[in-house]
């Protein structure tokens, strides 16, 4: 396509087309982003294991409270097989070690930085206080540390925690800053599904190898993010599951609990099962548990979301491969992981009709409606990302909100946007005007919006007065501005 029917396709006004900062606007299928052509050579798919990341202990426990220390650090880990790659990793792992805190009770994270670099510690889809919520300025200098105070006032559910360092985020969660923190309560518990090795953590990256195995990340030589020719987005040519290229896992026949988190700084992911032999059965979204079961031909996963689901492979025979697959994807690409069924297993699991209750926010309870724009344009000579026509300004507050009020905020796009929200979750409420999409259901703390988009959501702060962040989880996008920090009073 020639860029002004791209442009047409899109919906853009001229506007949108002023605001491209002189760069052509390349957008492949479904995404925003640019790809980076990876210099190693690319081993086959499906040949290496999925890694499950370990469990971290707590290192002491009080009345209250769980005591977790996480370091900060360099390693070489071998992602592409016979190859080491640097990375930067939370007990220098890739992913880090999976966090599981219980609803109601209280976590401490004492975080100790052995990096070159400084860091910021956020737990994404916390409801954490204002100093433990790892604003971008709020950073752990090398040698430092810091305790990270986690209430866990909160439903059961999948989260996770990464780097959020001012204009560094991008580059800092490419080299390996990401784990999950997994959120469990009694809700769960007593609903039967599948659990132990049948509830399977699935973090989603895509990446980029040099010649020596090492992450190209296309950073911005200048100082802080990413360079000019990739502020749509880095793409990678490689996908990881749990920092593993396109792994097997082993399965039983039975079924299997997938907790899908795309932690991509800007791919956005169609996922579906190949052959379709069994349905993808979503049964919670970012913030937890949905009121009922969803069945799913396919998952849209943009950066930052989460989707659990249940996938029954039951009925299948021992021998059986199924493909998970990535119909936004291309080449490579299009391909995530696989499962192969090698016996069959007892299972006395299930999926009830009622999963949970979830109170309504509706709309007709807020006090107010927000708009919020998310738009490119030139910051002085360089492109970047703007919300509300301006850039990110840790200094600045953009909005006060009370806590306790329901508010309708409605983003509004020029391209692909994954829009996060800290403190709260919030639920879709209309996309263009229209009911909520298949995939909108639930507690949701990311929403993706497509290009020339309006989306209404029904958000509530509560607790916890302090200076929160909204921003664009495309990470290039949020490290080139698009961020904005409210106020809850
Ligand atoms: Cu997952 Cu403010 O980020
Ligand atoms: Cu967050
Ligand atoms: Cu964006």
């Amino acid at each position: 396509m020639k860029r002004r029917q791209v442009l047409g396709a899109l919906g853009l006004s001229a506007l949108g087309a002023t605001s491209l900062g002189g760069l052509a606007l390349r957008i492949q299928r479904g995404q925003t982003g640019e790809l980076v052509h990876s210099r190693a050579p690319l081993p086959r798919p499906f040949q290496v294991p999925l890694p499950i990341p370990a469990v971290a202990r707590p290192v002491r426990t009080d009345a209250t409270t769980d005591f977790y220390e996480i370091v900060q650090r360099e390693a070489d880990q071998e992602i592409l097989p016979g190859v080491r790659t640097r990375v930067l990793a939370y007990d220098g792992t890739f992913p880090g070690p999976t966090l599981v805190t219980r609803s109601g009770r209280q976590a401490v994270v004492t975080h100790r930085n052995d990096l070159h670099v400084p860091v910021a510690v956020h737990l994404h889809g916390g409801h954490t206080p204002a100093d433990s919520d790892g604003y971008p300025t709020d950073l752990i200098e090398p040698g430092g540390r810091r305790d990270y105070t986690y209430p866990m006032r909160q439903r059961a559910a999948t989260l996770w925690y990464h780097d959020h360092r001012m204009d560094f985020t991008g580059s800092q969660v490419y080299r390996g800053l990401a784990g999950f923190h997994l959120v469990t309560g009694d809700e769960q518990d007593g609903l039967g599904l599948p659990s132990g090795e049948r509830d399977v953590p699935l973090m989603i990256t895509d990446r980029s190898f040099g010649e020596d195995g090492s992450f190209s990340y296309p950073a911005n030589h200048h100082g802080a993010g990413v360079d000019d020719a990739h502020m749509e987005g880095v793409l990678g040519d490689v996908v990881l599951v749990n920092g593993a290229p396109w792994p097997v896992l082993e399965v039983a026949a039975a079924r299997y609990r997938l907790r899908l988190l795309n932690a991509s700084n800007a791919r956005r992911y169609r996922l579906v099962l190949n052959p379709a032999r069994t349905p993808l059965v979503q049964i919670a979204s970012d913030g937890g548990l949905l009121e009922k079961p969803i069945e799913h031909s396919a998952v849209l996963l943009a950066p930052g979301e989460r989707c659990e689901v249940v996938v029954d492979f039951g009925a299948l025979s021992p021998g059986t491969e199924i493909t998970l697959r990535n119909g936004l994807g291309s080449g490579r690409t299009a391909d995530v992981m696989r499962f192969r069924v090698t016996g069959r297993g007892s299972d006395d699991s299930r999926i009830p009709p009622q999963l949970s209750r979830i109170e309504p926010l509706s709309a007709d309870r807020a006090v107010r409606t927000r708009t919020w724009t998310f738009r490119r344009a030139a910051t002085g000579e360089h492109p970047g990302w703007l919300l509300d026509g301006r850039a990110f300004d840790p200094d600045r507050i953009d909005a006060d909100v009370r806590l306790g009020e329901i508010e309708v905020w409605r983003f509004r796009s020029d391209l692909h946007h994954p829009v996060h929200v800290h403190l709260n979750p919030f639920q879709v409420l209309s996309r263009r005007g229209e009911g909520p999409g298949p995939l909108d259901k639930g507690w949701k703390d990311t929403v993706d919006l497509a290009p020339s988009e309006s989306v209404d959501v029904a958000v509530r702060f509560t607790d916890y007065p302090g200076r929160y962040l909204l921003h664009c989880h495309n990470l290039e996008h949020e490290d080139m501005a698009m961020m904005t920090a409210f106020r809850t009073t």
